[in-house]
């Protein structure tokens, strides 16, 4: 029997999305009605990164619906300090939970952990790559703030190189009619290949700019987001990045009256907070929605069958190494390396790295 995951959102239909999505915004209006549906369950939340909001909003959620969480929040209180392998990590915790949320600074680490899970595993962050439970978080804001997923306008802003909420949520939104993108950062933060590939394969606009100000008056939504510093080769490198965007009243001031602000959080100063109190900046209602999001998706991965995740399908080219540094199966080494072959390419099946042959 196949094992119900969260990976990467696209390893499902978009009906399957929406299925979450209107479960999550059933439990936001009637929450008392879902309480105690996972009594007896355990959440594990391994946390190999630091985290507010993803952490806290899924042992929230595994608690508002009556069952229990443990796990760790700082890898170095735990085994893993000791040298254990992801792998065994995995196998233990089957033992001691019903479903898995992991965040991991390796890219590939989620999809690594479902290959030694015989129960759910959530990929909570892996690396820059992926982040598809704050785009399920995003969907349902954009459903509830805007009241639809398709015809619009999305600006997002900053760190769209390292950003993996950006990158999951472009791949979510290829998938509705009409989605137009404005992609706003520095040249040294733009947008990965791969996510160029994926936007062109999906026939969406795209424009890419480096201005805020000029763009700001043609959005439906701006997705701000945060220069992840923790991702940086050098902190030279950082310095010249930081502070370049920075959304303020001046700035809002150009928008449309019906544009609203996400950010997945945390920020540091790309909004400053006279915004807060603009009713169009929706970014702690999204986080608030992440709770209800969280506790729809563990229901469907407990109660429901075909939340599959897409199985590795890449045999040759297995002692090939990965070409992305950060990919989890430099770190892991015991892993059988995946590769998916493209005319002259090979993309790695864990971090979704391409390199040529
Ligand atoms: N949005 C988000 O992932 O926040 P945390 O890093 O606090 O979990």
């Amino acid at each position: 029997m196949p094992v119900n995951h969260l990976i990467d959102l696209n390893d499902w239909s978009r009906q399957n999305w929406e299925k979450i999505i209107r479960l999550a915004l059933e439990i936001e209006r009637n929450p008392r009605q879902f309480y105690g549906r996972m009594e007896g369950k355990i959440l594990a939340a391994l946390f190999y990164e630091p985290s507010t909001r993803t952490q806290n909003s899924f042992k929230s959620a595994m608690m508002r619906l009556g069952g229990q969480c443990l796990g760790f929040s700082n890898p170095q209180n735990s085994s893993v300090a000791k040298g254990e392998t992801l792998a065994d990590t995995i196998r233990i915790m089957n033992g001691y939970a019903d479903i898995i949320a992991i965040r991991h600074p390796m890219e590939g680490a989620a999809k690594a952990a479902a290959a030694y899970s015989s129960c759910p595993v959530i990929n909570a962050g892996d690396g820059g790559h992926l982040h598809p439970t704050q785009t399920l978080t995003d969907l349902v804001t954009l459903t509830r703030e805007t009241g639809r997923l398709d015809n619009l306008t999305v600006g997002i802003c900053g760190d769209l190189k390292y950003g993996r909420t950006v990158h999951s949520l472009i791949k979510a939104l290829t998938q509705f009619p009409n989605n137009r993108f404005i992609l706003i950062s520095t040249k040294e933060l733009a947008i990965p290949a791969y996510i160029r590939v994926l936007l062109n394969a999906a026939g969406c606009q795209y424009q890419e700019v480096s201005s805020l100000t000029e763009v700001i008056g043609d959005l439906d939504v701006l997705y701000m987001t945060r220069i992840q510093q923790e991702r940086f080769q050098s902190e030279e490198e950082y310095q010249r990045q930081k502070h370049i965007y920075i959304l303020d009243t001046e700035k809002m001031s150009l928008a449309r009256p019906t544009m609203k602000v996400l950010h997945p959080l945390p920020r540091v100063d790309e909004i400053t907070p006279e915004v807060d109190d603009d009713p169009r900046a929706v970014y702690f209602k999204q986080a608030h929605y992440g709770v209800y999001t969280r506790m729809a998706l563990i229901i469907t991965l407990l109660e429901e069958d075909g939340f599959v995740s897409a199985p590795f399908r890449g045999t040759p080219h297995s002692d090939e190494p990965c070409s992305n540094p950060n990919c989890i199966t430099h770190s892991e080494s015991y892993l059988k390396k995946s590769y998916l072959e493209t005319s002259n390419m090979l993309m790695c099946e864990y971090c979704e790295h391409k390199k040529l042959i």
